[in-house]
C-alpha cells in the first residue's frame, strides 16, 4: 500500500532505511514530494521510477511529483491519497495538520484533491483504495474526527458520482493526545472509538455510502508514555528576585520540542527522596541559547545540586527520533528497563561517530609562482 501526499518524511529516512535496505522490495510507506528523495537515500535510487511532468496541464507541478514516484517497476499498485479536510484542532500551528494553509495533503477545498484524485484513477497501474488525513497532534476532543470522518466520506461519495469508483478504505490519522503534564487531558479512546462509529454510520447513511475499512495511526499514543529521560544536573544558579536555574548535561539536542513548540514536562529528582522545601525552576540544557529550556516552573526541592539526576516524563515518542548533533553534541544512548534489568538498545553517541562523516583535509602543495605582468597580480606584486 501506498500513501500519497503523506507521512514519511526525512526524519524518518533512518529507521525506514534501517527497516528495509537488506530486503527492500517494494514501497509500504509512502509520502508526499520528498518521498522520492528519502527513497533514494534509504533504498538506492533504483527502486524509484520518476515521471517528468507532462507539458501542457497546470495541474501537474502540483500532483505529478508524487504520483510519478509511484510509477515505479515492481512495486504494489494501491494507493491512499492523502487529503486535508480544513478540520482546526486549535493546538500549536506546527502540529495542526488537517487545515488548508499548510505542507501536507491535497486539500478537498478548491478541489485540489479532487484533481489529484482524478489523475490517480486516469494512471491504469495505479488503483486507488482510499482516502487518508491526519488533523493533527495532541488532539483531544474525539468530536473532531467525527468531523474528519463525515468531510471523508462525503468526499469519497464524491469520488463516486464522479468516477463510479467506490474506495474501501479511510485512514483518519493519529493525533491522540497524551498528559505530559498533570491536568493535561489525553484522547479517551472509547470516546473515539463512539465519535467515530457514530459519523461513519450517519455519513455513509447520508451518502448511501458503504462502510469503508477505518484505519488509524496512534503515534505518541503507544509509545509516548514508556519513555523517560534521565538527565544529571550540572549546575545550578539562584538570582534573587529571579529564576533559578538547573542546568543539565542534555538540552534542545535530545529534546527540541520545547523550543519547537513549547512543550510542557513533568519532572522528578530521580536520585534520592527530598525531604526539605522545594521551589519552582527552570530545567535548562548545555547548548549556547537562552531558549534551550526542557522545562519551566518545574517544582523541585531547593537543595537540588550538581550531580543530581532529573527524571522526565513521556519521552518514548519524538525524542530519540527527533534527537540531534546540534552544537556537535553527541547523542546520548537509549536503554530498556524491566523487571529490574536493563539493556543498551542505542548506544551513546561518540566523538569518532561525530567525525565519522569528516573527509579529512591536508594543506595542498602550494602552486608555483606565477610571472604574470599585468591584471591583478601585477597590481598585488608591485609590477
Ligand atoms: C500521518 C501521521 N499519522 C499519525 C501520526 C501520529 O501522530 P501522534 O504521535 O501525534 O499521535 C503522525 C505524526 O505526526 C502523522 O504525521
Amino acid at each position: 500500500m501506498t500513501l500519497l501526499g503523506g507521512t514519511l518524511g526525512t526524519a524518518q529516512l533512518a529507521e525506514f532505511g534501517s527497516w528495509h535496505k537488506p530486503k527492500f522490495t517494494g514501497h509500504r510507506h509512502c509520502t508526499g514530494g520528498i518521498l522520492a528523495h528519502v527513497m533514494e537515500f534509504a533504498c538506492g535510487g533504483d527502486h524509484i521510477v520518476r515521471r517528468l511532468p507532462h507539458g501542457g496541464s497546470r495541474e501537474l507541478p502540483e500532483v505529478d511529483p508524487d504520483i510519478g514516484v509511484l510509477l515505479r517497476r515492481q512495486a504494489d499498485k494501491q494507493v491512499l491519497l492523502r487529503v486535508t479536510p480544513d478540520i482546526d484542532i486549535d493546538g500549536h500551528r506546527a502540529v495542526s495538520t488537517g487545515v488548508t494553509d499548510q505542507k501536507f495533503g491535497f486539500a478537498l477545498a478548491g478541489g485540489r484533491a479532487a484533481r489529484a484524485i482524478k489523475r490517480i484513477l486516469d494512471q491504469p497501474s495505479l488503483e486507488l483504495v482510499g482516502l487518508h488525513c491526519h488533523i493533527g497532534s495532541q488532539v483531544t476532543d474525539a468530536a473532531l474526527y467525527g468531523e474528519a470522518v463525515r468531510r471523508m466520506i462525503a468526499a469519497m461519495a464524491e469520488v463516486r458520482a464522479e468516477h463510479g469508483v467506490v474506495l474501501s478504505e479511510l485512514n483518519i490519522g493519529g493525533g491522540h493526545a497524551i498528559p505530559y503534564v498533570s491536568g493535561d487531558q489525553e484522547l479517551d479512546l472509547c470516546t473515539l472509538a463512539d465519535f467515530i462509529d457514530d459519523a461513519l454510520d450517519a455519513a455513509c447513511t447520508a451518502e448511501r455510502f458503504p462502510r469503508p475499512r477505518i484505519v488509524i495511526e496512534p503515534g505518541r499514543a503507544i509509545s509516548g508514555r514508556a519513555g523517560v529521560t534521565i538527565y544529571r544536573v550540572v549546575a545550578v544558579k539562584s538570582q534573587r528576585g529571579g529564576r533559578t536555574f538547573v542546568a543539565v548535561d542534555g538540552g534542545m539536542s535530545d529534546n527540541p520540542r520545547v523550543g519547537l513548540y513549547d512543550a510542557k514536562y513533568t519532572v522528578a529528582l530521580a536520585n534520592r527522596h527530598p525531604l526539605g522545601p522545594t521551589q519552582p525552576m527552570t530545567v535548562v540544557g548545555r547548548h549556547c541559547e537562552a531558549g534551550d529550556e526542557i522545562a519551566r516552573d518545574v517544582v523541585l526541592p531547593t537543595d537540588v545540586h550538581t550531580g543530581d539526576l532529573l527524571a522526565v516524563a513521556c519521552t518514548g515518542a519524538y525524542h530519540h527520533s527527533m534527537a540531534s548533533n546540534y552544537n556537535m553534541v553527541g547523542r546520548p544512548p537509549l536503554v530498556a528497563v524491566g523487571n529490574g534489568c536493563s539493556r543498551e538498545l542505542v548506544r551513546r553517541e561518540t566523538i569518532t561517530d561525530l567525525l565519522a562523516r569528516d573527509c579529512g583535509w591536508t594543506n595542498p602543495q602550494p602552486a608555483p609562482p606565477r610571472h604574470d605582468t599585468g591584471g591583478c597580480d601585477a597590481l598585488l606584486r608591485g609590477i
